[in-house]
């Protein structure tokens, strides 16, 4: 097998290409799941909205890409609901929260056993260019259209052009580490 490689079943998904690691030795998921908990992250509630559906799940699998053009990158498990909503619509909005944010984190954690649009019944909400939902009590929001997909492991990384940013009002940031939530 190639180590890049068209799977089938990742096509129901809306993932384009898979990419290794499948045949290099790794560590066991615990140990990197252990690992990952000592690399403190801000923490978003991405959103999407369009003909797939409005959806919204907490994530910190965010980076920055590049700044010409603006691009960043984030990471949802592909067994996620809001995962097919984002593929279909083709465009999300990464909503970083300030250190208030706890509450809608759970929410969009599915914590709190609230699911889908319900979601949105906590926070206010706007839209920028995408139609995804902006929170406007964000630190920053991200409105973003989907320019790749890939297929890595179990989850989707979705890379999306920013076409429109939101600074909401400064303030410390909601980071999650040691398995909790902490505000710097
Ligand atoms: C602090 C925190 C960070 C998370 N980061 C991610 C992430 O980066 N990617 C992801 O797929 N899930 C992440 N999750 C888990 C999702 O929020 C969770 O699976 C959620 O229930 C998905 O909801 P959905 O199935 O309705 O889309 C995170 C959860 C928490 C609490």
């Amino acid at each position: 097998m190639s180590w890049i490689d068209q799977r089938p079943d990742d096509a129901m998904d809306g993932a384009f290409t898979a990419v290794g690691p499948e045949n290099v030795p790794t560590i066991e998921p615990a140990a990197f799941r252990e690992a990952m908990s000592r690399l403190g992250a801000a923490v978003h509630v991405i959103t999407t909205a369009g003909p797939g559906g409005k959806a919204g799940a907490t994530a910190t699998a965010v980076c920055s890409v590049s700044d010409a053009p603006p691009t960043l990158l984030m990471c949802f498990n592909r067994r996620s609901q809001t995962n097919p909503a984002v593929v279909e619509n083709g465009v999300f909005c990464v909503n970083t929260l300030g250190d208030g944010g706890a509450e809608i984190a759970d929410i969009f954690a599915g914590r709190t056993g609230v699911l889908g649009t319900d979601r949105f019944a906590t926070g206010e909400w706007t839209t920028l260019s995408t139609g995804s939902p902006v929170l406007v009590t964000a630190v920053v929001a991200f409105d973003c259209r989907i320019v790749e997909v890939r297929s890595v492991g179990t989850h989707n990384v979705f890379f999306g052009a920013v076409e429109a940013v939101r600074l909401g009002q400064g303030g410390p940031a909601l980071v999650y580490h040691d398995r909790a939530y902490k505000r710097v």
